[in-house]
């Protein structure tokens, strides 16, 4: 999961998705990473953290790191919060492999093109709004993919 800072979107896209899998017994792996690293080793957002508590998901344990090229290698899929985040990890994939990777989290719920919005800059209902619809992808995810778990 990657937004642009990793301590607002991207770390509550990870919460919700590594719970999901924990209570399903699954095995994938689910991180997150910002495509800046202003906020590189900070815990997420506190109004991140108090949404998410809210719903009974803890993220503190999370740690804010940049993407890396490495990610392309380790991850069969990177979902990205909007198009800037799509477009600046575009610039980092090198060949068509890793391009297929990167999708708009949002095109699992949505036509193409719908972002999620940068809470950052708002109040604790934008919190919540990023929150619905983050668990409504993350459910689409499980239930396109999760016929791929490993035994
Ligand atoms: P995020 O939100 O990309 O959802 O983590 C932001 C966090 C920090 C900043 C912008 C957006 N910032 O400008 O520091």
């Amino acid at each position: 999961m990657v937004c642009l800072g990793n301590i607002c979107r991207s770390p509550m896209a990870h919460g919700l998705l590594q719970h999901k899998v924990e209570q399903r017994g699954m095995d994938w792996e689910v991180d997150s990473a910002g495509t800046g690293d202003w906020h590189r080793g900070q815990q997420p957002d506190h109004r991140a953290i108090a949404c998410m508590k809210k719903h009974s998901i803890d993220i503190t344990y999370q740690s804010a790191r940049p993407i890396i090229y490495d990610d392309f290698q380790q991850f069969d899929l990177i979902y990205v919060m909007d198009r800037s985040n799509f477009e600046n990890v575009e610039r980092m994939a090198r060949n068509e492999e890793d391009m297929n990777k990167v999708k708009l989290l949002l095109s699992e719920i949505y036509p193409e093109g719908a972002e999620v919005p940068d809470p950052y800059y708002g109040g604790d209902a934008g919190f919540e709004r990023v929150y619905q619809l983050l668990d409504e992808a993350t459910e689409k995810i499980l239930e396109r993919y999760s016929c791929h778990t490993k035994t």
